[in-house]
This record gives structure tokens, C-alpha cells and sequence, in this order.
């Protein structure tokens, strides 16, 4: 049996443990917030996904408000991180330097020096140190992507990602509208399409973003152009400045020589495939989310049924760089190189 501690008792914390709780060979023992009220609330939480509203029992599990006595009195095998991102860093470090495993929300940290030394740290300790890009586990990317390396339906001509959201105002002391704790929407939510790009196509050689300042005071809009020296064309778009009434939609078209894939989480059906000849595919998704996939992936790597192939630290490390040349791109008004 795992022993799994939580830290950070807010949206995302409530989903992993709907996520551990699936798998009987997982206990979460423990869990940390700093804010004692946020450990009274076991339901009822906001965010742009369902899934984590469910009322949860905490009646067996040790509570704590500080991460440093929940590690060194729990012996814990794993600590899953979903605490704000200024805090990524410092505590995925305590963590893997304690001999925990490490499941750490995205993104990975505020810079890409920080990841550098988690992902240093991780080598270091010999222990698992995976980050919450989800999207690489969500059904439906899984099947893009599984689509475009079977090569099918030919090469990709052009593929455009968007995430667009209303202003997240609820989370705890209104985090994600501090640009400085959580690096604004760039990098908190754009950052999915940005790791998705990478995932599908590889590090870009280059990049262009235009950007808007937002309700952070960072880039709360952007549209960006990945550039990897041939003539496919590669956009994401993604931001949190939609007003209230639009709520949330993630989605993508992918224009391949014989088929365009086209998703949307507001439609229904949420996946098609249009080919140039003949009827539109709807395809079979499997049923469950990113975030499940993603923690049973963790699980299955601690207990050797699995090899951390889908995501590294330094792939994860490397999105938040390329957030980093988004962002320059916007200031300087020009493209970015990441060779
Ligand atoms: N993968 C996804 O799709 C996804 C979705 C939402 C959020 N996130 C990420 O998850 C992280 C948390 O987001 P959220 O929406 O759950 O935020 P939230 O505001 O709902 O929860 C954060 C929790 O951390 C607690 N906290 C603050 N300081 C702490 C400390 N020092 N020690 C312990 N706990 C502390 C707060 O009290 C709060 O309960 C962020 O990094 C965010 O980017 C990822």
C-alpha cells in the first residue's frame, strides 16, 4: 500500500485525491494545508473542470498545516503538490530531498531556473518527480496525438490550440490574479497548449506571441506562433480574460493532409474527424480525464508497472522556458529563438 500525503487542501488537491481514491493499492494518509479554514471545506470547490466537488471524507487522515512536520512524522512514500506555484519549487525540493515522490501540480515552477534544480534534485534523490500536465493524459489529446504519429492520415499541415476562460477569481488569497505567485495566465493555464505543442511537435526553434496585460499584471492573453523551420503552421491561443458569462472551453482543429481533427470540451460530440472523402468519424473516447490518467500513470511508476515515458521533469522544465520566450517575444515585439 502507498502511503500519499496531499499539500495544498484547494481545487486541485480535492481532484488528486478523487484521483487516489480509485486505486485500492493507494491510501492518502495525509494532508497539509496552511490555511486551517480550507481543511474544514472537504466539498464545494471552483475551478474550470468538474470533478473535485465531491464531499469527501477526512475522518482517517492526519491533518496538518506545515509540509516540514507532515513529512517527518508520516512516512510517506509520496507527496502530491497542489499548493499555489510560488511554492513548487520549495516544497517539490523538501520533499525529494526527505525520500518522497514527488507528483507536482503544473505549472512546474514560476522560472525555468527553478526547474532546473527540482529536476536536479530529483535525479539526485533517485526519486520519481512527475508534473500535472494533464492534457498529455486527456483522451482526446491522447488520440490527436496518437493519430498524427500513426501518420495515417498524413503529415500535419497547420494546427491551431486554444484555452480561453473566464478571470479566476476564486482561488485562495486570489493567487492567480497575483502575477508574481502565479506567473498569470501564460503561465498557468496557456502553459497546457504550450507543453501539448511540445509533446506533439518538439522543443520549437523559435517563437511569436502577441500578448494583453490582464487582471495579474502579467500577459493574461496571448496568441502564439511555434516555429520549427518548415512550412507547418502551429498557434496557441489562451488567456482568462473572457467575461464571466463564457465560462471555459479548451480545443483544437489539426489540419493533416487527408483529415481535420477538430475538438472542443463545449461540444458535444466533443472529438470529430473530417475527412476530405467521405462521412465524419466520431471516435470511441474513453471515459475518465486527464487528471485520473495522469495519477495512475504516478502510481503505476512507483510501483514499477509502468516507466515515466510520457512526461520528464525536463520536458516539464522546458514548457515553462518556452512561456519565458512567449513572454519576451511580447516585450521585444519579435521572434524568440530556443536553440
Ligand atoms: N492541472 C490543472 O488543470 C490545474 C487546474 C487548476 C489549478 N492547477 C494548479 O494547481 C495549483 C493549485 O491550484 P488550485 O486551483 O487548487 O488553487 P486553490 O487556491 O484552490 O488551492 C490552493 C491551496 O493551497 C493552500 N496553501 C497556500 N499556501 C500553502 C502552504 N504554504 N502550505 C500548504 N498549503 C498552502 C491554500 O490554503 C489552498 O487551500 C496551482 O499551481 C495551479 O496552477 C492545475
Amino acid at each position: 500500500m502507498l502511503r500519499i500525503g496531499i499539500v495544498g487542501w484547494g481545487f486541485m488537491g480535492k481532484m488528486h485525491f478523487r484521483c487516489y481514491k480509485s486505486d485500492i493499492n493507494v491510501e492518502v494518509t495525509a494532508i497539509c494545508d496552511a490555511d486551517a479554514k480550507q481543511l474544514q471545506n472537504s466539498s464545494g470547490v471552483a475551478g474550470n473542470i468538474s470533478g473535485a466537488e465531491d464531499d469527501l471524507d477526512l475522518s482517517n487522515i492526519a491533518l496538518y498545516s506545515d509540509l516540514s512536520k507532515m513529512l517527518a512524522e508520516e512516512k510517506l512514500d509520496a507527496l502530491s503538490i497542489a499548493s499555489p506555484t510560488f511554492l513548487h519549487a520549495s516544497q517539490t525540493m523538501e520533499a525529494l530531498n526527505a525520500g518522497v515522490h514527488v507528483f507536482c501540480e503544473k505549472p512546474m515552477a514560476l522560472n525555468s531556473g527553478d526547474c532546473r534544480e527540482m529536476a536536479e534534485v530529483a535525479k539526485q534523490s533517485g526519486k520519481t518527480l512527475q508534473i500535472g500536465h494533464c492534457i498529455r493524459f486527456w483522451p482526446e489529446y491522447v488520440q490527436a496525438k496518437e493519430i498524427i504519429d500513426s501518420q495515417k492520415y498524413g503529415k500535419v499541415l497547420a494546427a491551431t490550440f486554444q484555452r480561453l476562460s473566464l478571470t479566476p477569481t476564486w482561488s485562495w488569497d486570489n493567487c492567480f490574479l497575483d502575477g508574481k505567485r502565479s506567473g498569470g495566465a501564460m503561465l498557468d493555464l496557456h502553459i497546457h497548449d504550450t507543453d501539448y505543442v511540445q509533446y506533439v511537435f518538439g522543443m520549437p526553434k523559435e517563437v511569436f506571441s502577441r500578448g494583453v496585460i490582464g487582471p495579474s499584471g502579467e500577459f493574461d492573453h496571448t496568441v502564439t506562433q511555434y516555429f520549427y523551420g518548415n512550412d507547418c503552421v502551429i498557434t496557441a491561443e489562451g488567456g482568462w480574460i473572457m467575461a464571466p458569462g463564457f465560462g471555459f472551453e479548451m480545443s483544437f482543429k489539426i489540419m493533416l493532409e487527408k483529415v481535420t481533427l477538430v475538438y472542443s470540451s463545449a461540444q458535444e460530440p466533443t472529438f470529430r474527424i473530417f475527412p476530405i472523402d467521405g462521412e465524419t468519424i466520431i471516435p470511441e473516447i474513453p471515459t475518465g480525464d486527464g487528471y485520473s490518467f495522469e495519477i495512475q500513470h504516478f502510481v503505476d511508476t512507483l510501483s514499477g508497472k509502468a516507466v515515466p515515458s510520457i512526461i520528464t521533469p525536463e520536458q516539464s522544465g522546458d514548457s515553462v522556458k518556452i512561456i519565458e520566450a512567449e513572454k519576451e517575444s511580447i516585450r521585444n515585439n519579435d521572434k524568440i529563438s530556443l536553440l
